[in-house]
């Protein structure tokens, strides 16, 4: 069911007074949604729903499938390296009962997703980061993998010789089970080129990820420093705590990265998944598109834009 609902009247407000809001209008009936043009991992996700699994592993399992993706240049194995060349990893995941796990800065290990959710399941810390997160990984017996590709490689040496890269798409996936349960996952090589030990938003509860189970899910792709900046994701689950649909939500939490960061040229977006199924996407500029799994269905589809 592809249809568009007005689902709410009321405008929200953003804590700043910008009422920006272009289309107030979610999707209904998704049962999972990706950033991009994921089809692939959100057939990995859709796999575990249709046998009634759990949400957790079914974001799981689709984030691991982008994550083994060489021709994903943002995200695991194949992502483009630091400013030394090295590739480093962020990912988070978060359940329905707001407990969370995330790992930053993780090199040489193939599936940073399943180490974050190693974090939340077997310690009582949210976030390792670094060696740490290696030594975990290492312990708990987590596959590891050369994640650099010759395409990774002759990118970094385009880019020393002075090639620009604008390359930037974050896998965030939100999904809601038979049982209402709501969960998201993200995962990503952060910024091309990034100074080592630069991290994202993508592994910082709020940031890049959040899910409220009683309310909804956000998650976001683009410029991590903005999106860290204003705390998109944890913003975008309150304003639909406080009655926002999840489209206008996304819309306002755009519109606070516009206000904070006017003259910026950098795509920055976010998707929302509500407890009742409605989804809402955003992006600053033209040019987002969102994968989203509804009654059975996987598309593709363009994401409204403020710029
Ligand atoms: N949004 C991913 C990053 O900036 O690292």
């Amino acid at each position: 069911m592809n249809r568009r609902n007005f689902l709410y009247s009321l405008p929200a407000i953003s804590a700043s007074g910008v009422v920006s809001v272009s289309q107030n209008q979610s999707l209904s009936n998704v049962q999972a949604i990706a950033t991009w043009d994921n089809q692939s991992a959100l057939q990995g996700c859709d796999q575990v729903l249709t046998q009634n699994g759990y949400a957790l592993d079914a974001v799981e399992a689709g984030v691991r499938v982008a994550e083994s993706n060489p021709d994903d240049l943002s995200v695991g194995y194949g992502g483009l390296p630091d400013a030394t060349g090295k590739i480093s990893l962020d990912a988070c995941v978060m359940n329905e009962l707001l407990r969370c796990g995330s790992v930053s800065y993780v090199r040489g290990y193939a599936h940073p997703v399943s180490i974050a959710r190693g974090v939340m399941e077997f310690t009582d810390h949210v976030m390792l980061v670094g060696d740490g997160a290696e030594a975990f990984a290492k312990k708990k017996g987590y596959e590891r993998r050369k994640l650099e590709t010759k395409a990774s490689k002759q990118a970094h040496k385009e880019w020393k010789k002075g090639a620009s890269s604008n390359n930037h798409d974050t896998i965030g996936m939100l999904a809601l089970d038979r049982q209402d349960r709501l969960c998201g996952a993200c995962s990503t090589s952060g910024r091309a080129f990034k100074l080592p030990g630069r991290v994202g938003d993508s592994p910082i509860i709020g940031a890049g990820l959040y899910v409220d189970g009683k309310v909804g899910a956000a998650a976001a792709t683009g410029m991590g420093e903005q999106v860290l900046t204003t705390l998109g994701c944890f913003h975008i689950v309150e304003l639909m705590r406080q009655g926002s649909n999840p489209q206008a939500a996304c819309e306002l939490a755009v519109n606070r990265i516009i206000e904070a960061f006017p003259k910026s040229a950098d795509q920055v977006a976010f998707i929302a998944l509500s407890r009742r199924g409605e989804a809402g996407m955003h992006a600053r500029y033209e040019g987002f598109k969102v994968t989203i799994l509804e009654a059975g269905h996987i598309r593709v589809i363009d994401a409204s834009h403020t710029q």
